[in-house]
């Protein structure tokens, strides 16, 4: 949804805008064409391989680009030291890259055999595989079914401690075979059209990645290092990471959060953006069939609230 989330980011010449998520640079290079002359993009990934891929495609631009590879929990930070106090727009696409999914060696995808790694950070964090020989039936049951919305969490779960005392489960073919392998053949149409080990391969990769501990973290801050008139715009995969944006927002949009009965406020809770939207926003027909991926998008957008003496506006 490229032109949706640029007309929520709202870009200006002579701003500051900031991309948590990179990956292959396609939303940053369109900000750097929106925000000349004056503007200042920071872009932010766990990601080395993205970071490598941005200077290349962001680098030549005459843009002001400030590239950090890190966590995007450290934004502040990152503004710190560039002496920026906050920002005019913020950017996360969630999930992986198409790099990440489909050439970067680590595990992400069934459809090659690698390595069980599936870190976006490749220096910090368990790997995947070593987390299917640590964690006990019961706490891969819960991961899958949490995470992955898998119905067959625990036969899996079981399946691999079984497996792994004969041998380490260390590849991408060895887990996607025990899956196929256990989920019952005739309930694999269940899984509709898709492979049976995806739904367990998202969720080891958000556990891996601690993903949504992290939206969740940074969607209880991000009004802080926004100017006032600042956007906040949010592009999720996944049910469970729009559930946490959906109610962080609508969180942030609210007055008095106080119990219902109260005489009076005791809460004190002001409202620190508005939400740009009142139905979360899809892509149409059109970008679906052009990019079936797409199919899951969901995107939300704030704007911080222009604080006036007295309150809010
Ligand atoms: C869906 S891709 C972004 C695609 C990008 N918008 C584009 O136009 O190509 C998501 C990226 O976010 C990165 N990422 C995910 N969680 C992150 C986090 N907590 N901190 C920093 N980067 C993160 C991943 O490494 C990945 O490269």
């Amino acid at each position: 949804m490229p032109e949706e989330v640029l007309a929520c980011l709202n870009c200006r010449p002579g701003r500051v805008y900031v991309d948590c998520t990179l990956g292959g640079s396609g939303h940053a290079r369109a900000i750097c064409e929106r925000i000349l002359p004056g503007g200042v993009l920071i872009g932010i990934d766990r990601d080395p391989d993205a970071i490598r891929h941005a200077r290349g495609v962001l680098g030549p631009l005459p843009a002001e680009v400030h590239l950090f590879r890190g966590n995007f929990l450290q934004l502040p930070d990152f503004l710190a030291q560039l002496d920026i106090v906050a920002a005019d727009g913020i950017l996360l696409d969630l999930g992986i890259s198409s790099h990440q999914l489909e050439s970067s060696g680590r595990g992400f995808s069934f459809k090659r055999d690698e390595p069980l790694d599936m870190r976006m950070d490749p220096d910090s964090g368990l790997r995947a595989g070593q987390i299917l020989q640590r964690s006990s039936a019961q706490e891969l049951a819960q991961l899958f079914k949490q995470y992955g919305e898998e119905r067959w969490a625990g036969r899996i779960a079981r399946a691999i401690v079984a497996e792994r005392q004969r041998q380490p489960l260390t590849s991408t073919r060895q887990l996607a075979e025990l899956v196929s392998r256990v989920v019952p053949r005739r309930r694999q149409a269940s899984h509709g059209r898709i492979h049976p080990a995806t739904r367990v391969f998202m969720a080891l990769r958000i556990a891996v990645n601690r993903e949504l501990a992290c939206i969740e973290s940074f969607m209880s801050q991000a009004a802080e290092w926004l100017n006032p008139g600042g956007r906040l715009c949010v592009l999720t995969f996944h049910s469970l990471e729009d559930r946490i944006v959906k109610r962080q927002m609508k969180y942030m949009a609210s007055g008095c959060v106080c119990p219902p009965g109260l005489p009076r406020c005791a809460c004190g809770h002001r409202p620190a953006m508005r939400l740009l939207h009142k139905k979360v926003m899809r892509p149409g027909e059109r970008e679906i069939r052009e990019n079936p991926l797409s199919r899951s998008a969901k995107l939300r957008a704030a704007e911080k609230i222009e604080e006036r003496p007295g309150g809010p506006a």
